[in-house]
């Protein structure tokens, strides 16, 4: 069976795009949230995953407000991206893996989830960014991808908890993945922020700090929250947390608990309190 390695968390900004095309890495307004990764880049340099699922959310790039899946998972052989309109260049095309995105849909069905499945699909920058962050050296990251869209951008929004069970159904789908590919979970996006109304520009840093801490020694802290707790707590955008939180729940059906690899938090970028974390998987 495939083996479920470990997790990854990280802030989605389209700016950190920017300055990635720009060389600006070492710049003072940079350094501080790139400084975030060389530790995270080590360890995967050394465990080396096969398969990437990535948890995001679709900001309109491919899925606009009329019609906008709950849970969406990708199931092409192939995801590209597109120009969203940031000005940031747009990326090479990234390996799907359908074989695992069929095993994930059916095994979801199985358990209730009417999801919806797309062999097609666009991924914008919350897909993309995160994988030039963990992989700065490869023009493409060198892993194949299956990307699980959950929407956070229109209300009703999934609830943490419907969030939590969703990732403890996928860890346990890739576990019993008839392979021996070694398979990560990525989350992408938060931690607190706004980028519109009365509270543009809100973050929480002793919310984020704890739920980080939740992440790794009380994975089910954040499931206590309703939508708009989430919102009052981390804002509009933060609910993006709960991207973190389904893979948190994955790595919960795996091993014998997880490690803290490294973690790393930094105010501001852009509008957006950033968060990273790597947690791997103890045999
Ligand atoms: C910003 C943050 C996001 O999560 C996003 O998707 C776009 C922009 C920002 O802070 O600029
Ligand atoms: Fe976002």
């Amino acid at each position: 069976m495939a083996r479920l390695i470990g997790g990854l968390a990280t802030s989605h900004i389209p700016a950190i795009g920017g300055a990635i095309a720009k060389g600006l890495q070492s710049d003072p307004y940079w350094k501080p949230f790139f400084d975030g990764f060389p530790p995270i880049h080590d360890w995967l340099a050394r465990v080396k995953p096969d398969v990437l699922v990535v948890f995001y959310n679709d900001h309109g790039l491919n899925f606009f407000l009329d019609k906008m899946p709950t849970f969406a998972v990708g199931a092409a052989a192939e995801y590209a991206n597109a120009d969203e309109g940031w000005g940031i260049p747009t990326s090479p095309p990234v390996a799907g893996c359908p074989d695992l995105s069929w095993h994930i849909i059916r095994h979801l069905m199985a358990q209730e989830f009417d999801i919806v499945t797309c062999q097609e699909m666009l991924v914008d920058h919350a897909c993309t960014l995160p994988l030039k962050l963990f992989w700065p050296n490869d023009a493409v990251a060198p892993v194949q991808i299956v990307p699980i869209d959950i929407n956070t951008v229109q209300f009703p929004l999934p609830t943490a908890k419907r969030v939590y069970k969703l990732g403890k159904t996928v860890g346990a789908a890739i576990q019993s993945w008839r392979s021996e590919q070694r398979v990560a979970v990525l989350a992408s996006g938060g931690l607190s922020h706004q980028l519109e109304g009365e509270r543009a520009g809100f973050i929480n840093k002793a919310f984020d700090q704890q739920f980080m801490e939740s992440m790794v020694s009380n994975p089910e802290w954040a499931t206590q929250f309703s939508d708009t707790e989430l919102v009052d707590r981390a804002g509009t955008q933060g609910v993006e947390l709960l991207m973190w939180l389904a893979m948190r729940a994955a790595l919960t059906t795996a091993g014998a608990g997880v490690r803290k690899v490294h973690s790393h938090y930094h105010i501001p970028i852009s509008n957006t309190a950033t968060g990273v974390l790597a947690l791997e998987v103890l045999a």
